[in-house]
């Protein structure tokens, strides 16, 4: 998508589809006569009520416009960024279902929608092709179009062009504003990309390669930790998941620096589960096809770090990503084990199937020991538990600093991905213990999200501020969550870069 400004009229713009949008205060200032000046009836505005991604189409050409589609686009009451953001997904959605390769948008109202937002021009601009990028997504990489006999092909499948129309005045902030959006939207399709790829067409060794291509293509420094390596530093986490898979795992470090002298570290660890079977405690057949989103934490990291890099942010982000299968075999580990982590804790394996935990904890040790980072936060879909404690839009937040969780949790207000926090008292601790080991990976009934973020607690070696975001729900679309698109959502991704831009 090329998305291009321009400051010709409205009306002289020739494109597949015009967008004129409003928020409900704008179209009732403004609605009426401008449809008037464009030659339309006004009986539409009836049926418009500019609600957040409302689309309305008016058909019939008046002579008055280039474009020979005219959409009217609801910005809801444009209160915050995400009105802005939800619409832009409705349309640039339409868009690609219609086969309309270029889109013109009127933003002459931009100074108007960034009052009621309480923003700047250039966030909302931001936000809106955000959602362009978003809504006009779709994962078709893996369809040879061969069975379709329907395709036109002589028909665009994807916007090619996104043309958005400024005053002069307002031209400078809405650049900056689509420079914005250009990344974090096509940082988080990245992220939906690897989320979308099944079991077999990535593993640990793609997950690696994915974050050394991003790190070329970004200019950021990023180290890959093979089996050996894994073995040599003593990953006995990793190592034990690793086991009853055919696939060497990977450890992958990624390491942006900003060019002058970085504020603070920050680290992000992802769970990079490339699939997860559950092992020997094997999950049910039913479903477990959604198990290749395991490594989401991962791709989401690999999405944040190439943000980072590309806005030039001024901290230091280290992403770190254990990443294997969780498979049955002959040689994969067993309920009962006891293995060694890379922190020398011993954890004893009631089931096979908490195997994220596992990787994780190895990395969040690392992150510590080798990165002393102001900040650790790590993403993972950890548990179904938080799945049914929270429902499938939003990720549980687990924090050992209340300042921190604050702002994580206005990270997420802010950029409509949204966390919750949740307690990690002491009372806890009881249900992770094991007779024979440090501690146990599987708790007892209940609290399964609470009692997994325990234990990766135990192996920050006492760092005091530490996120722990589970984002099992958020992170992919079954369809049961009620959202169009299903898969992959780059969840976390807008949240990150967010949190990294204002703790730096
Ligand atoms: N990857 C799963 C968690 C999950 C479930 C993510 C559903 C997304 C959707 C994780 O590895 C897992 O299997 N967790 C177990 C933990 C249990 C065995 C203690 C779970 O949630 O059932
Ligand atoms: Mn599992
Ligand atoms: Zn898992």
């Amino acid at each position: 998508m090329n998305i291009a400004v321009n400051t010709d009229p409205v009306r002289k713009t020739d494109a597949g589809m015009l967008v004129l949008p409003f928020t409900g205060m704008s179209l009732k200032k403004n609605g009426k006569e401008l449809l008037k000046e464009l030659g339309f009836e006004c009986g539409v505005l009836e049926d418009f009520k500019a609600d957040a991604g409302e689309v309305v189409f008016l058909y019939g050409t008046t002579g008055k416009t280039a474009s020979g589609r005219v959409a009217l686009l609801g910005f809801g009451e444009g209160r915050k960024t995400g009105d802005y953001r939800k619409a832009g997904a409705a349309i640039s959605g339409r868009a690609v279902d219609l086969k309309i390769g270029s889109v013109a948008v009127d933003m002459t109202g931009i100074k108007a929608f960034a009052a009621t937002a309480k923003s700047s021009a250039a966030s909302v601009v931001a936000a809106f092709v955000e959602g362009c990028f978003s809504g006009s997504y779709r994962f078709d990489r893996l369809k040879s179009g061969k069975t379709n006999k329907k395709t036109d092909d002589s028909k665009p499948k994807k916007i090619i062009e996104l043309i958005i129309r400024s005053e002069q005045a307002q031209l400078a902030a809405i650049e900056s504003g689509i420079a914005e959006g250009i990344v974090t939207g096509s940082c988080q399709n990245l992220t939906r990309d690897l989320v979308n790829l099944p079991g077999n067409h990535l593993e640990a060794a793609d997950i690696a390669r994915a974050a050394v291509e991003s790190g070329e293509r970004c200019g950021y420094e990023v180290k890959v930790f093979d089996k050996e390596a894994i073995e040599a530093l003593g990953m006995g986490g990793l190592l034990a998941v690793n086991k009853g898979s055919e696939q060497p795992p990977t450890f992958t470090v990624l390491d942006y620096r900003p060019a002058g002298k970085a504020s603070k570290t920050i680290a992000i660890v992802g769970k990079g589960v490339s699939f997860d079977s559950g092992g020997i405690s094997l999950k049910p057949s039913e479903g477990m096809g959604e198990m290749k989103s395991d490594m989401a934490g991962a791709a989401s990291v690999i999405g944040a770090v190439e943000a980072a890099a590309r806005l030039a942010l001024p901290v230091r982000v280290v992403g770190l990503i254990p990443a294997t299968d969780n498979m049955p075999d002959g040689s994969a580990q067993k309920p009962g084990d006891v293995i060694t982590t890379y922190s020398g804790i011993t954890v004893e394996v009631g089931n096979t199937d908490a195997e994220g935990r596992l990787i994780l904890a190895d990395a969040l040790t690392y992150a510590v020991k080798h990165y002393n980072p102001d900040v650790i936060i790590d993403l993972a879909t950890l548990t179904g538990a938080c799945i049914v404690a929270l429902g499938y839009s939003v990720a549980g937040l687990f924090s050992n600093n209340d300042k921190l969780a604050e702002d994580i949790c206005e990270s997420g207000m802010r950029t409509d991905e949204k966390v919750w926090r949740m307690p990690l008292w002491e009372e806890y601790d009881d249900m992770i213990k094991s007779d024979i080991a440090d501690v146990s990976n599987l708790g007892a009934r209940g609290a399964g999200s609470v009692t997994a973020a325990k234990f990766l607690e135990k192996f920050i070696e006492g760092h005091k501020k530490w996120a722990h975001i589970d984002i099992a729900g958020p992170s992919y679309a079954t369809g049961k969550g009620g959202a169009k698109v299903t898969g992959g959502t780059g969840f976390g991704v807008r949240l990150l870069v967010d949190f990294l831009k204002r703790w730096s």
